[in-house]
Formats: structure tokens, C-alpha cells, sequence
């Protein structure tokens, strides 16, 4: 820990922006202002009451029962001024909605607050103010509760803090909805994008349509049965679970595409009519509504008046990504549909279906938001917010057209891709790069003023990896509760990355210090018992000397060991124990891992090798050794998923690195699934390298690619070498 401290001391140095009062601020996201007095602490006891204005109550209630387990008290909640904790409205002392003032000194806490969120938030601040057994279900002894005195400040800079969840894909039991929903809650998230429809399943019961979940909520047959469903009371359960979190549920009802799972429940919504199946698989069906067709209208109608009925949310989603039009194009209704309206392009069905339901749902008093692609395909007229899922700047053309924006991007704030390409992380999205806390934590997101377009950011996650993940799904029978620790494993500490990102105002935001206050997150989330993937130890300092390097590492999360090896073998929590610098002769004969538990630890903390002398080749995709050549001409299949990332023409390059008998190559297909989309023949280059050239057409994201080459050892099978794609 002396480590650790000294480490934070040239962080605090140097990170600028905070002043001095603020390094004792342990809160995530970070407030404006926090500052300890120095002053006798505060100390909860039995008799603690808690007054509150009346709109502050269910606030006051929350935190009186949030207080209940691991104290073993019911403090009493009253009307009023007269208790030890105030809650107050102040519009006039905290102007900014969601904000609010703290103060905590010896006598008691007053909270005064712009509204019921700022309230709560409030009080989200004083719990992270107490030990982390606050959070959990084991009753502590009394002398715990000591609130240091403090005063803070505070107010989110972006109204838009969200997280979305796929539940389609995967259904999650409601109380681990409610689970999230909580967690949103302890990091002042304000925004849950409810993902409840898709291709794989339909989850919201409908009164009008039951057959949407009587037959699209299950996948597969009998005793292998999948899927499940949230009924209109679980609906209302969530909403108003939600609601005194300050947590606005916001439906998505997915159309015209990803909606396979109302069609299979009436065929007749498509342009097709054919009857199908929910799949197992994770699936991307081309069979969209049919917009032609006034019943498949009048549908869509239904469901959102019903939706709108449950959801008092002032945005509605409507999904509106990844349509493929081929349907459309084929049909005599939309054909028909097109005439009448003049469109030369399928397409702009799309932007005709968006226009009238941002139409109804403005005449209800509901702003319409969805993917990019509702702006991004046919011009739409009425307002509406994009959820904008690639690139942040494409935020430009969509607030140009007079819309809002939230940043949900694949590059920053998809979880379901891994935080790192370590070996060992799970089973995990691959067609886009590991996203790593630090990158998350760069999300690219402008400062906000009233008059800003894009009014924050969220992050989401999907999951289709537990539909066609090889191993979590097979054992999700037998142990339903593992993926929901695999969902935590990927949203945590991430998700906390995205709410700071959130509130806190670029200025006061530095990395270093986010890592110092989440360092003492973890043992929160432990005590919620809420999974993590625990961060690997930081390497304070490499040096080198004499052609030796020293690592010198501290733990980032407080109180864990680090444990490593120095002969290249993966560590154990059995291995070296790490109390000072450590040398060796190559960087990668180092490893380390942190432990938190001995039932939960890092990956290893490793040297990945250094591959900047052929950057002029692109990214290193695949590699080959002795026992991986074969003696005759085979086919050998690598991934490209990732690298493969658009349109376009493509480089692939063979780098031989050792070996006296080469490798012989011949032709080359590229896959997008199990479909060749691409071949190619071998040339020989002048530097010794072979490369092929090739281009893609029909990119999808989402989908796996793969190149598969033809290939032999000739006359002996001694050749290792390096695999680079290009895009050019
Ligand atoms: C998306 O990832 N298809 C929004
Ligand atoms: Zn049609």
C-alpha cells in the first residue's frame, strides 16, 4: 500500500484540474465539489431520523430501508424538517436539475435538493461517504456508521446517463433487472433502454397480441425450452422500482427489422407471410414488417399505444436498425406502398414508417428515439433522438438535420466486446476491437450547454453471445446464474467509466484520479455482490538497465495482493507474492496477477509482443508454428472478425519468421459466416513475404469472417511466421 500511495501522489501532482480538498473524494462519478471539513464525523444511530418534504419521502423511505440491513435499524421517516437527516427541495439554492448540496457535520445531514433525483443522488453520495459494508445484506457493528464531515456540491453535466440491456437476446430473470437498475442507481445513471424485442424473442406481454410471448417469448421445444417473458405487473414493478431511483425505463419496440419474434406469433406482419420459428441461434432475420400491409400498421399502432400505456417514459424506442430491404423490394404491397408515395428506394419505406410513429407519439406527448439508422435512412421530419452506435462524429449530419443524439458507440460503450485480448477473458462479441476501462473512459462526448444536440452517453449491453456462445449457453441450464455474473463481469468497472463520463464535466475529469476512487469501488460492488472482472496490477514503473527491466507494480484495487512469475509461466494465487521491484531479463518473462479473493483474481498482467515493425502491414491476425503446418496442401482457417471491419479493399500478408523449409500457399477464401464472399491467389513479394489481395462487398456487423488458406510445409514442416491484414 505504501506503493500504492506514493503512486497516487505524483497522480494527484500532476492531474491539474483537482484541487487539493478533493484527492479525499471517494465518489463515483466524481461531483463537482466534495470536500471533507475536517470536522467530528456524523454517527448514525437507531434513533436517527430522517425528515423530508413530502416529495422527498419515497427518497427518505429508500435510504431508511437501503440503511435497514446492515445497520439492523428502522430509522423512522417523517414529514418535515425535524430529524438528523433533512431532505429539502431547493430550486433557488440548486438551480441545475438532478443537482444538489450536502452537508454532513456532527450534528447531522442536510440535503438540499433542485428535485427527487437530486435528492437521491444526495444520498447515493453519503453511502459512498460510509464503509462499503453500507451496501450489503450483513448487519455491522453500530460503531461502523460515521459519516465524515464534508461538504459537496453537485449537478450532472449531460441530462442523458444511460444503459441499455439486451433481454431479447437472453432473458433475464426481473429481479436481476431490478438488480441493474440498482446499480445504474449507485453510479447516478438516469436512462434504462429496455432492448425487450428482437429477432430471438419478444418479452413484453401484450393483452391485445398475446401470442406475441404465449409463442414469441420460447425458443426451442419441450424440456430444452428457452426464453421467458415480463408481464404487464412486472412491467409496472420495474417502472415504478425505477422511478424513485431516479431511473427512467425507456421500452424499445424494435422495427421494421429484428422483429422475427412477432412474426413467427403472426406470420401475416411481414411481407412474406411464411410461418417460422424463433431461432436458438443468434439470428438476423431479413423478414421486416411490412409497411404496405394497413393490418401489420395498425399492429405497430396497437403495440405502442399498449407500450405507452405501461411505460410513462418521455422517450419511446423504436429500434430501427440493420433493415435489409430485400423483403420490401420483392413485395406488391410495399411495391405498391412505394408507387403511392413516389419513393425510388426501399429504403425510404423506412424513413415513412419513422415519420408517422414520431408523428402519433408526438401527438401523445412522447419524443421518438432509436438507432442511427432512423435519421440516417429517409429524411424524418418531427424531431427525433438517435442513438448513435458507430462513429460519434456522425453526430454532426444528425443534429444538423435539427435531432438530438446519445453516444452508445461500438469503439467506447458496447460491453459486450472484452476489455482486453488477454487469453482467458469469456466468450465475448468480436467484431470490433477490445474496449478497455481507459477507453471507456474516453468516449468522446462534448461538454454540455442548454442548447447542446447531443444530450449524452450510455452503454449497452448485448446478448447474443449467450445465444450462440459456445459454453455459457450450454451451461446456462444448469446454473441460470452464471450469465448473469458474465454480464457483470463485462459491465463492471466499465459501466462506471460511462457514468462519470456522464456527469462529470470534461475539466474535472482525470483517469488517474478515477482509478485512484475506484480502487475503492470494488469492495462496493463485492458487498452488493455484484461480479467484476478485476483489473490487472499497474505497472507503476519499467525500467531498463544493463539490458535488464524492473517492474515495479501497485494494486488497483485496495487491499488485493499481486502475485507473479518470472519464467513466462501464467501466475497463480499460489505464486511469488509481489512486495517490491522485480528484474528480469526480457520484459516478457514477467507476469503478475492481482488477487481479490482466491476465487477471484486477474488475468495476468503481460508484456504482449511487439509487433510495430510491420504496422506497414496492418493488424496481426493469425501466426503459424511447426505443429500447425501440415505436409500436404490443407486448408487452414483463422478469424478475421474485427479486422475485417467495412468494405473495401483488403491486403493479407504472410511474414515468414523462422524456419529452412517454407510454407507453400495457395488459394484463399474469405468467409462471412460459412458463405465465400471473396478468393484470391498467392504473389510472392520482394521483401520474401507472399500476400493476397481482396475485396469485401457485403460487410455485416455483427458477423463472423474468416480467412481460409490452402497451405503446406515443403519438405519439412520447421516454418513459424506472422499473419497481417490490411485494409486498404
Ligand atoms: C446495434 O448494435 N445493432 C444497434
Ligand atoms: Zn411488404
Amino acid at each position: 500500500m505504501a506503493l500504492l500511495s506514493c503512486c497516487l501522489a505524483t497522480t494527484l501532482a500532476t492531474a491539474g484540474p483537482l484541487d487539493a480538498g478533493d484527492s479525499t473524494c471517494p465518489v463515483v462519478p466524481r461531483p463537482l465539489t466534495y470536500q471533507t471539513t475536517g470536522g467530528e464525523p456524523f454517527c448514525l444511530t437507531a434513533k436517527t431520523i430522517i425528515a423530508a418534504d413530502e416529495a422527498l419521502l419515497p427518497q427518505a423511505e429508500w435510504l431508511s430501508q437501503a440503511l435497514a440491513a446492515p445497520t439492523g435499524w428502522d430509522l423512522a421517516v417523517r414529514t418535515g424538517s425535524k430529524g438528523q437527516i433533512c431532505l429539502r427541495i431547493d430550486t433557488v439554492a440548486v438551480p441545475k436539475p438532478e443537482g444538489y448540496r450536502l452537508t454532513v457535520h456532527k450534528k447531522g445531514v442536510r440535503v438540499e435538493a433542485h428535485d427527487a433525483a437530486g435528492a437521491f443522488y444526495a444520498l447515493q453520495t453519503l453511502l459512498q461517504s460510509l464503509p462499503a459494508a453500507v451496501h450489503g445484506e450483513r448487519r455491522c457493528a453500530p460503531g461502523l456508521w460515521q459519516i465524515p464531515a464534508l461538504e459537496a456540491e453537485d449537478a450532472p453535466e449531460h441530462p442523458w446517463r444511460g444503459f441499455m440491456l439486451d433481454a431479447a437476446r437472453y432473458y433475464y430473470d426481473k429481479s436481476f433487472i431490478m438488480k441493474c437498475i440498482d446499480m445504474m442507481a449507485l453510479y447516478k445513471l438516469n436512462k434504462f433502454q429496455f432492448h425487450f424485442i428482437d429477432d430471438c424473442g419478444w418479452r413484453l406481454e401484450s393483452k391485445k397480441y398475446p401470442r406475441l410471448t404465449e409463442v414469441g417469448a420460447w425458443a426451442g421445444s419441450n424440456e430444452k425450452r428457452i426464453g421467458g417473458f415480463y408481464t404487464q405487473d412486472d412491467i409496472r414493478e420495474i417502472v415504478a422500482y425505477a422511478a424513485v431511483r431516479g431511473v427512467e425505463v425507456i421500452p424499445e419496440i424494435e422495427f421494421p427489422a429484428h422483429i422475427l419474434s412477432a412474426v413467427v406469433a403472426y406470420p401475416w406482419l411481414s411481407c412474406t407471410g411464411m410461418q417460422h420459428e424463433v431461432p436458438e441461434q443468434h439470428f438476423i432475420s431479413r423478414d421486416l414488417l411490412c409497411p404496405g400491409n394497413p393490418q401489420a400498421m395498425q399492429f405497430l399502432h396497437d403495440i405502442l399505444d399498449e407500450t405507452m400505456e405501461l411505460f410513462p417514459s418521455k422517450y419511446i424506442n423504436i429500434g430501427g436498425d440493420e433493415a435489409v430491404y430485400t423483403r420490401w423490394e420483392q413485395c406488391p404491397k410495399c411495391r405498391a406502398l412505394m408507387d403511392r408515395e413516389g419513393f425510388t428506394q426501399a429504403s425510404q419505406l423506412q424513413g415513412w414508417i419513422t415519420n408517422q410513429v414520431a408523428l402519433w407519439m408526438q401527438a401523445k406527448g412522447r419524443t421518438v428515439m432509436g438507432w442511427e439508422e432512423i435519421v440516417m435512412r429517409g429524411r424524418v421530419a418531427t424531431p427525433v433522438v438517435a442513438v448513435m452506435w458507430h462513429e460519434p462524429k456522425d453526430t454532426t449530419e444528425v443534429v444538423s438535420e435539427g435531432h438530438q443524439a446519445v453516444i452508445a458507440s461500438c469503439y467506447y460503450n458496447y460491453f459486450d466486446f472484452p476489455e482486453s485480448g488477454t487469453p482467458g477473458e469469456p466468450q465475448h462479441a468480436g467484431w470490433c476491437p477490445p474496449i478497455s476501462l481507459e477507453k471507456a473512459y474516453a468516449t468522446p462526448l462534448p461538454d454540455y450547454a442548454p442548447t447542446s444536440a447531443i444530450l449524452g452517453v450510455q452503454a449497452c449491453m448485448w446478448s447474443d453471445q449467450f445465444i450462440h456462445g459456445k459454453a455459457l449457453q450450454e451451461i446456462a441450464y444448469l446454473d441460470e446464474n452464471r450469465s448473469e455474473q458474465y454480464v457483470e463481469y463485462f459491465l463492471y468497472p466499465r459501466l462506471m467509466a460511462v457514468a462519470e463520463v456522464g456527469w462529470t464535466a470534461s475539466h474535472l475529469r482525470s483517469y488517474d484520479d478515477f482509478l485512484r476512487r475506484l480502487s475503492a469501488q470494488y469492495a462496493r460492488l463485492d458487498a452488493k455482490s455484484c461480479n467484476y472482472r478485476v483489473p490487472e496490477p499497474a505497472v507503476v514503473r519499467l525500467e531498463e538497465n544493463g539490458g535488464q527491466f524492473t517492474y515495479t507494480l501497485s494494486p488497483t484495487v485496495e487491499g488485493a495482493e499481486l502475485r507473479y512469475t518470472t519464467d513466462g509461466s501464467y501466475p497463480t494465487i499460489h505464486s511469488p507474492r509481489y512486495t517490491g521491484p522485480v528484474t528480469v531479463a526480457r520484459k516478457s518473462d514477467f507476469m503478475a496477477i492481482q488477487v481479490v479473493t482466491p476465487t477471484h483474481y486477474s488475468l495476468p498482467l503481460l508484456t504482449p509482443p511487439d509487433y510495430s515493425a510491420y504496422a506497414a502491414y496492418g493488424q496481426m491476425t493469425a501466426q503459424w508454428q511447426p505443429l500447425t503446418v501440415q505436409p500436404m496442401l490443407s486448408p487452414w482457417r483463422f478469424e478475421c472478425t474485427g479486422k475485417v471491419s467495412g468494405n473495401g479493399h483488403y491486403t493479407l500478408t504472410f511474414i515468414p519468421q523462422r524456419g529452412v523449409n517454407s510454407l507453400q500457399l495457395e488459394t484463399l477464401t474469405v468467409r462471412k459466416r460459412d458463405e465465400i464472399i471473396a478468393t484470391a491467389s498467392p504473389e510472392r513479394q520482394a521483401d520474401g513475404t507472399t500476400a493476397y489481395t481482396f475485396s469485401v462487398e457485403t460487410f455485416e456487423a455483427g458477423t463472423p469472417f474468416y480467412i481460409e488458406v490452402q497451405a503446406c510445409g515443403q519438405g519439412g514442416n520447421d516454418t513459424s511466421g506472422l499473419v497481417f491484414l490490411r485494409k486498404d
